[in-house]
């Protein structure tokens, strides 16, 4: 998960769940760009310690991200209507499941297989899921031919460190996207390296609140993903929680970059 504010405020459960010894879960191929000095501790790196989540308890990160849904502003900002959208890093499918709709064909690009299985499970039971291909694969090496997709969107997935795309993965995405298409990345987590490329952004107002399945739901969640904020969800005692509750920015912005003729 990419969040933007303090890492040290986030997550402090979330990377004392793993140890050294759960790395044996990853592939080579993982293993080299999420640790890539050979010594990765993910009770040090939090980042390393969401790899792990979503390869070893991958339906409680979908129980999170269920909650933490789209602001409907940036789903009315994608195209309604594509020939080929490619997602990468598509996770459990929160933004593909609203994607599939409007291409002839989506290409949901995710390294996780067990993330890959849910998507493909809930891409099983929605109505247009047969347009959707979930394939394996990483930012700096997109499986997609040049100049293929109108709409080349990465969710929640994209930062400047290399394992997690970086340069390399930025123009993957870019080489992906056709004369007269977009390279979208939804709820960004450094608009600075962004700007730097190119990159425009816009942002959706409106208050934002995270809906968990239910009260007792909000607490066990925040309890493992928002410990700071843990004992207000339990006081609040509401299944609905206002960001600004869990020190998080809400998914509400897009930063993107329109591809010349
Ligand atoms: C926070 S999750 C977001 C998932 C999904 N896009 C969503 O919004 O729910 C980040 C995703 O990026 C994927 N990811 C991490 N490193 C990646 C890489 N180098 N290339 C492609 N995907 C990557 C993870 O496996 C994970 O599914």
């Amino acid at each position: 998960m990419i969040r933007s504010e303090d890492p040290a405020r986030l997550g402090r459960e979330l990377r004392g769940r793993y140890s050294a010894a759960d790395l044996g879960v990853l592939t080579p191929g993982e293993l080299r760009r999420f640790a890539p000095h050979g010594n990765g501790d993910p009770r040090a790196d939090i980042t390393l310690a969401w790899e792990l989540l979503y390869r070893l308890e991958p339906e409680l990160y979908d129980r999170l991200v269920s909650a933490e849904r789209l602001h409907p502003g940036v789903l009315g900002w994608l195209p309604r209507h594509a020939d080929t959208i490619v997602e990468v890093g598509a996770g459990a499918g929160r933004l593909t499941l609203e994607l599939i709709g409007r291409g002839r064909e989506v290409v949901a690009i995710e390294p996780a297989m067990p993330l890959r299985q849910i998507l493909a499970r809930k891409l099983g039971a929605a109505d247009h899921g047969d347009r959707a291909r979930v394939v394996p694969g990483f930012f700096d090496a997109l499986p997609v031919a040049s100049d293929s997709a109108d709409l080349v969107v990465a969710c929640s997935a994209l930062t400047p460190a290399p394992g997690h795309g970086g340069e390399a993965g930025l123009s993957e995405m870019e080489r992906v996207c056709r004369p007269g298409g977009r390279v979208a990345i939804v709820w960004p987590n450094n608009l600075g390296w962004l700007a730097a490329h190119g990159y425009e952004y816009v942002c959706f107002a409106g208050p934002m609140a995270a809906e968990f399945a239910s009260p007792q739901e909000a607490v066990e969640l925040a309890r493992i993903f928002y410990p700071g904020a843990a004992e207000q969800v339990r006081r609040r005692g509401q299944r609905r929680v206002p960001y600004e509750v869990l020190g998080i920015n809400p998914p509400r912005d897009v930063a993107f970059k329109l591809a010349g003729p």
